[in-house]
C-alpha cells in the first residue's frame, strides 16, 4: 500500500453549531477524519499526525484529538503500531472522489524536508472573519479603528501620489514609514535605532519567520518560554529548530534554567507581556538574558507584540534598548493597535543582519504593498496613530475592568483572576487538566471562546506546575456589553463549578 499524509485542512466549528446540529469538537473531528478515510482509495495507507501535532494544527485541545482517535480506533477505522504512530487504510473502492484526498496522496518518498516538517501543521482554517467574539485571544478593539480616516488617506494616496509608488520598492519597506517607526520607537520605547535597521513586515509572525529562516540551521537549538506562543514555536520548528522549553515564574523566563543551556542559537521571548501567562520579564532577568546571549554567542528574538498596552506601572526598557552587542532582533506589529487583517509590522535588526535579511525578503514577496505603507506613514505623521493608541489603551483598560468586576462575584471564589497590568488577555491557573478540559468544553458549547493553557505548553519540556493547566481569556476584542453577555452564558455553563 502507498503511504500518504492526510489533508488536514478541515474546519471545526468551536461553537459546535454549524455541523450536524451542534456536535462537540471531538465528534466533529471524528466525523471529518472518518470521511477522509472513506474517501481515500483502498490502495493507500494514511499516516495520521500525532495527537499533539493535529491539536496544534487545528487549534483544538489535545484531549479533543485523543477522544476522536479513540472513537475511530473503537470503530476499527484506525490502528496504531507501537513506536510508529497511527494508521488508517483507505476504504474507497475506486479512484478517490474527494479532490482534497487525491491532492494529499503524495507518496512520502517524494516529500522534501520542508514538506515533512509542515505535515503536522496543515492549513489553519480558524474562522476569524466577522466581528470578534468573547474571549478571543490576540485581537484588539478593532471595532474602534478609525476607518473613515483610513479611507480618506487611502483615497488621497490614489488621487495624488500613486505613480511614485507603483513600481518596485525597497525590500526593507517604504523609507518614510521606516523613519516614522524609528522615531516612534525612540519616543515610546526608548529604543534608539536607524531607519536602515528597520524592515517593514507583513506582521509580527512574518518577522519571526524571517528571522528563523535566516538564522537557523537544521537541528539548531532554540530556547523558548514554556508555555509559549504556538505560532512562533511553529515558525521556528519549521525553520529547523529543536525547541528547548524554559519554565517561567512571576519574573518571566527562568534565566537560571536557561543558563544550563550553552548551545542555543536563539532565545525567543515576549518580555513586555509574556504570551500567554502575562508576566513581565524583570530588569534583572533582562540583563541576565543579554549576558547569556553574549556568553554563548546567541541571538535573541524579542517579540513585543502588544507593548503599547500597559495600564499600571512603568514599562521596562525593551531588550533591544539594553543590547550593547547587537544580538537582539526586535519584532513589532501594527496588528494590535490597528487590526490584524492589515498585515503590517516591523523588525528592528542589528545592522550586520540587514543585507542578508533584505536579500531573503526580496526573494520571497519582494516588499510590502506600497499603498498600505504610504497610508500608514501618513496615519502616523498626521498624529492619528498616537491618538488611536491612547484610545485603544483606554478601551482595553475599560474592557479589562468590565471583565474583572463582573467575574469576581460570579467565579471569583473558585477561579480568582490575577492582577492584569498589561496586554489584551489574562490567564489563570487551574488545578488539573481535567478541570481545564471540562471548563473549556462547557464554555465552547455555549459559544464562548476560552483557550486551555495546556495548548501553549510544549510537551515533554520543563514547565512551572502552575502553568500546566489554566484558562486564557482575551478581553479586548469585544465591548463591555458583549463581555457581560458572555459571562452570563458562562454562569449557566459553569453552574456546577
Ligand atoms: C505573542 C504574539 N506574537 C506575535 C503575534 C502575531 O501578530 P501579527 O498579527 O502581527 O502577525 C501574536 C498574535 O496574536 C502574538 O500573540
Amino acid at each position: 500500500m502507498k503511504p500518504v499524509s492526510p489533508a488536514l485542512s478541515m474546519h471545526l466549528d468551536p461553537a459546535g453549531i454549524a455541523l450536524e446540529g451542534g456536535k462537540g469538537l471531538a465528534k466533529q473531528l471524528c466525523l471529518a477524519l472518518r470521511q477522509r478515510i472513506l474517501a481515500t482509495p483502498a490502495t493507500y495507507r494514511i499516516k495520521l499526525p500525532t495527537s499533539r501535532n493535529l491539536a496544534l494544527a487545528l487549534n483544538v485541545s489535545r484531549n479533543t484529538v485523543v477522544r476522536a482517535y479513540e472513537q475511530l480506533y473503537a470503530e476499527g477505522y484506525i490502528s496504531s503500531r507501537v513506536g510508529d504512530g497511527t494508521y488508517a487504510d483507505g476504504l474507497a473502492a475506486a479512484a478517490a472522489p474527494d479532490l482534497a484526498a487525491t491532492a494529499a496522496a503524495v507518496p512520502a518518498m517524494q516529500q522534501s524536508t520542508m514538506q515533512q516538517r509542515l505535515s503536522g501543521y496543515g492549513v489553519r482554517q480558524r474562522r476569524f472573519d466577522g466581528p470578534a467574539r468573547a474571549f478571543r485571544l490576540g485581537v484588539p478593539a478593532y471595532d474602534l479603528f478609525p476607518s473613515a480616516i483610513w479611507a480618506r488617506l487611502q483615497s488621497n494616496f490614489w488621487r495624488h501620489a500613486p505613480l511614485a509608488h507603483m513600481g518596485y520598492g525597497e525590500a526593507a519597506g517604504n523609507l518614510r514609514l521606516r523613519e516614522l517607526v524609528a522615531a516612534y520607537l525612540r519616543h515610546a520605547r526608548g529604543l534608539v535605532c536607524e531607519p536602515s535597521q528597520i524592515m517593514i513586515t507583513a506582521g509580527a509572525q512574518h518577522g519571526i519567520a524571517l528571522c528563523a529562516q535566516l538564522l537557523l540551521d537544521a537541528g539548531d537549538k532554540v530556547a523558548i518560554e514554556n508555555p509559549c506562543y504556538p505560532s512562533a514555536a511553529a515558525a521556528l520548528k519549521v525553520a529547523g529548530a529543536q525547541l528547548v522549553g524554559i519554565a517561567l515564574d512571576q519574573d518571566g523566563m527562568d534565566t537560571a534554567q536557561l543558563a544550563q543551556h550553552t548551545d542555543c542559537r536563539i532565545a525567543y521571548v515576549t518580555p513586555s507581556h509574556q504570551y500567554p501567562v502575562g508576566v513581565t520579564l524583570s530588569l534583572a532577568r533582562r540583563l541576565e538574558l543579554l549576558a547569556w546571549a553574549e556568553r554563548h554567542d546567541s541571538w535573541i528574538i524579542e517579540d513585543d507584540y502588544d507593548g503599547e498596552y500597559r495600564y499600571d506601572g512603568t514599562p521596562l526598557a525593551p531588550l533591544a534598548a539594553l543590547d550593547h552587542s547587537a544580538r537582539v532582533l526586535y519584532v513589532g506589529t501594527f496588528s494590535k493597535i490597528a487590526f490584524p487583517g492589515l498585515r503590517l509590522g516591523y523588525l528592528v535588526l542589528p545592522a550586520k543582519l540587514v543585507p542578508a535579511l533584505s536579500a531573503l525578503r526580496a526573494m520571497s514577496d519582494r516588499h510590502p504593498p506600497a499603498a498600505d505603507q504610504v497610508v500608514m506613514a501618513e496615519f502616523i505623521a498626521a498624529g492619528h496613530f498616537q491618538r488611536h493608541i491612547r484610545r485603544m489603551r483606554r478601551a482595553s483598560r475599560s474592557r479589562r475592568d468590565a471583565l474583572m468586576a463582573a467575574w469576581a462575584p460570579l467565579f471569583g471564589a473558585q477561579l480568582p483572576l490575577p492582577k492584569v497590568a498589561a496586554g489584551l488577555h489574562l490567564s489563570l491557573p487551574l488545578v488539573s487538566l481535567q478541570q481545564e478540559a471540562e471548563l473549556v468544553a462547557k464554555a465552547i458549547a455555549v459559544g464562548v471562546e476560552i483557550n486551555p493553557m495546556s495548548r501553549f505548553c510544549l510537551s515533554g519540556q520543563p514547565v512551572n506546575p502552575q502553568h500546566r493547566a489554566g484558562l486564557a481569556l482575551g478581553f479586548a476584542g469585544v465591548d463591555e456589553i458583549a463581555i457581560h453577555k458572555a459571562l452570563r452564558l458562562l454562569q449557566q455553563a459553569w453552574h456546577d463549578l
